[in-house]
């Protein structure tokens, strides 16, 4: 858990140059992963198989708010993209919904129903679903974003996205893909992470890892990198 809580600053210590750190990131992810790996294990229960019937259903409910395709939608306020999204991530954020460290009554209600091993046959499910992003987003901004996600804002200390996300945004174990998400629910996101993230003070979690790089984007970069990734495929 210590490696979890970690903020970026003492994960890329003394680090400072961008070529350093794209040079390490790779390890630095790899750590990571085994970190969260430990901790995901420790909570997850046995697999068994579920009938095909009850997991289709399962699936189609949660397409009506997420997409047809799982491409996330825009409603009254966007809904996130589900479509390829790391399994280990999915897990964890049911897990925040229902301990209360991430806030939100709809997948609150949602995901504490959910068994064990229909969350296991949920993730798998959508890993496997590729549709087109939806985008969008203002394309003006996409060389701008492409800028932020391979090189971070250097005068900020904000290091490259691609360094925890992967190169091509595709995301690992907790990490999550972000390559096609939509632009509007990351710019929610990241614009008030302190507020919808981390919020049970005795299950301090992964959120800790991206609240410093939230807190220092400004709003134009914010809405860069957003637009970037919203057409990635
Ligand atoms: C009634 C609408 C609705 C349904 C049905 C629904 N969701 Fe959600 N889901 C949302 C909303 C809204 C959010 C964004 C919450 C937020 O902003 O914190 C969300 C967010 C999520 C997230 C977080 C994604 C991320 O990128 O961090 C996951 C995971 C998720 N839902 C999984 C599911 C699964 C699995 C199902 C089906 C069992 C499902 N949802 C059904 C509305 C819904
Ligand atoms: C040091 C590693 C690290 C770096 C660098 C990093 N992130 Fe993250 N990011 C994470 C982790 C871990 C999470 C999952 C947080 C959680 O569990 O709540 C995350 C989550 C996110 C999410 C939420 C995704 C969703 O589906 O809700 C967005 C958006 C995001 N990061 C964008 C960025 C951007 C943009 C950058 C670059 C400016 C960046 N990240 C740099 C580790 C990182």
């Amino acid at each position: 858990m210590d490696h979890v809580l970690m903020s970026w600053r003492e994960i890329m210590g003394e680090t400072r140059t961008m070529k350093v750190i794209s040079l390490r990131s790779l390890s630095y992810a790899a750590i990571f992963t085994i970190a969260f790996v430990a901790v995901g294990r420790a909570e997850e229960s046995k697999t068994d198989s579920i009938p095909k019937q009850q997991l289709q259903a399962k699936l189609l409910y949660c397409k009506t708010c997420h997409g047809v395709s799982a491409q996330g939608f825009r409603g009254a306020f966007p809904i996130p993209r589900l479509a390829g999204q790391q399994p280990e991530y999915i897990k964890n954020q049911l897990r925040a919904f229902i301990e209360g460290r991430r806030k939100n009554a709809v997948m609150f209600r949602v995901a504490h129903v959910l068994t064990p091993s229909m969350i296991n046959a949920l993730t798998a499910e959508f890993k496997e679903l590729n549709p087109k992003p939806v985008g969008g987003a203002p394309k003006q901004l996409v060389a701008a974003g492409k800028a932020i996600f391979e090189n971070g804002v250097p005068s900020a200390d904000v290091p490259p996205c691609a360094s925890c996300h992967g190169a091509d945004a595709k995301g690992n174990g907790e990490f999550p893909r972000l390559a096609g998400q939509l632009d509007d629910y990351i710019i929610n996101e990241l614009t008030n992470w302190g507020k919808y993230r981390g919020q049970n003070p005795a299950k301090p979690d992964t959120s800790a890892i991206m609240a410093p790089i939230a807190h220092e984007l400004t709003k134009p970069q914010v809405e860069a990198v957003a637009a970037y990734l919203s057409y990635l495929q």
